[in-house]
């Protein structure tokens, strides 16, 4: 990776890298893999459960495609979601506690909130769809490693960056899309783009280990977060070094490197979301048997 000192030539790339969006989100597609990698792991009790509940659902005919739903309402009927998509850290403390989460959330105080409503035996069935499409994107979003970044930058929406030479786009957006984006149409480009997805979440099924629920389950939300905080605080990300003034152009190196950790955290976030849902199913069977107490906030313990 060069990183181009130039001021100049920074500055106009800098304007440039302005013109695009900025990206907010994992992509659509990113969140559709992990949903879509999950749902080949539910139990049947909580695959049962979760086509129930999508059943009810007015928009959404499958499961993955309810998982880019908070952020079509992050803006509009859900705003004070907003701050629930990331957790951002200081620059001097490596360590992600729950002390991190900003007093209106983050992406992991809303894992617990949303785990818990998902749990909750005396929620609606309304409420529970709901927090199921949070949940299942919070998941996602909890593996792009630049959702756990930072303080300062919007978790690299402001770090411009010439993607492999070819586009402007900034550091946060290489994460939530580019990377994604190449890889699938370099490996499947005769597919039409819109079911490229489909061909990844193939190829990474065929990558997880039997019994993969076992192996990648374990940790919580911050421990979750923790390992992405760890990735984007590595030298090779090109983050933490980075800052605005300087557009970062990532060669083919950074590109391979950065391929392996998304197919990485994209497995890792379908697997462990599975294994959530089936402990949260699980649970709330034993306390309809029992007459126990909702599984509310032991969800994730
Ligand atoms: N806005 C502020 N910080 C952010 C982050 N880490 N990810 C996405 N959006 C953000
Ligand atoms: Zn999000
Ligand atoms: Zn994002």
């Amino acid at each position: 990776m060069r990183i181009w000192g130039g001021l100049v030539a920074a500055a106009t790339l800098a304007a440039c890298a302005g013109l695009t969006a900025p990206a907010q989100a994992y992509g659509r597609d990113g969140h559709r893999i992990v949903c879509d990698l999950a749902y080949r792991y539910l139990s049947d009790e909580a695959r049962t459960e979760v086509d129930r509940l999508i059943a009810l659902d007015d928009e959404f005919d499958h499961f993955r495609d309810a998982c880019s739903w908070a952020d079509q309402v992050r803006g509009t009927t859900h705003r004070h979601t907003a701050p629930w998509h990331y957790i951002n850290q200081t620059r001097d403390d490596p360590h992600i506690d729950p002390e991190d989460c900003a007093e209106d959330g983050c992406v992991t105080s809303a894992i617990d909130l949303h785990a818990g409503l998902f749990a909750d035996r005396s929620r609606s069935d309304e409420e529970r769809l709901e927090a199921l499409k949070f949940l299942a994107h919070w998941m996602g979003d909890v593996h792009q490693p630049l959702h756990v970044s930072i303080e300062g930058d919007r978790g690299g929406n402001d770090i411009p960056v010439l993607w492999r030479g070819e586009r402007f786009t900034n550091l946060h957006r290489v994460w939530d899309s580019e990377i994604i984006l190449d890889h699938m149409g370099e490996e499947w480009p005769w597919a039409p783009e819109g079911e490229r997805w489909s061909y990844l979440a193939d190829a990474l099924a065929a990558e997880i280990p039997l019994g993969g629920v076992d192996v990648y389950a374990p940790l919580d939300a911050i421990g979750w977060a923790q390992e992405s905080h760890d990735i984007v605080r590595s030298r090779g990300f090109a983050y933490y070094w980075a800052d605005a003034e300087q557009t970062i152009e990532p060669g083919d190196a950074y590109y391979r490197r950065a391929l392996r950790i998304s197919r990485d955290q994209l497995k890792q976030g379908g697997v462990r979301l599975a294994g959530l849902l089936n402990q949260l199913v699980e649970e709330r069977a034993v306390a309809a048997r029992t007459g126990g107490a909702p599984a509310a906030s032991g969800a994730l313990d």
